[in-house]
């Protein structure tokens, strides 16, 4: 499947009885696969999980170690960009070139690279 239909079907399957805001996260690995997370929120709100982590951790649970493109789906009047702490997961895989591309269900929004949502990232 191409991310888009990917992405609307993978939204519908977002936990977020709480904030009522669905979001979806596709990464692609070097294999080319596609892992998709969504976010899966708690009654004990810390532990909420957002999309990109667990989109991650499907990409690293099947044995890949780089995330060569990545996009968010939200709903709303503009598209959800990734959160500090996800840009953060996702520095930690993916270099200053990657694309991540933040669109609404109809598919458009804009494109940046992790470079430019997260300059000068933590690295040990
Ligand atoms: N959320 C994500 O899944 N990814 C982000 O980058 C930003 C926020 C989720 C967390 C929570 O379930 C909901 O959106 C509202 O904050």
């Amino acid at each position: 499947m191409e991310p888009l239909a990917l992405l609307r079907e993978l939204l519908t399957r977002s936990y977020a009885p709480y904030s009522k805001f669905p979001v979806a996260a596709l990464v692609r690995g070097r294999s080319g696969t596609l892992y998709g997370g969504v976010n899966v929120e708690n009654a004990s709100y810390p532990l909420s999980r957002c999309a990109e982590q667990n989109a991650v951790a499907a990409l690293v649970a099947a044995g890949e170690r780089e995330v060569l493109e990545v996009w968010v789906m939200s709903q709303g009047r503009l598209p959800a960009l990734p959160c500090g702490g996800c840009r953060q997961v996702l520095a930690e895989f993916a270099g200053p070139e990657t694309p991540i591309h933040c669109w609404l269900p109809d598919g458009l929004g804009p494109t940046y690279t992790l470079g430019e949502l997260l300059p000068k990232a933590f690295r040990l």
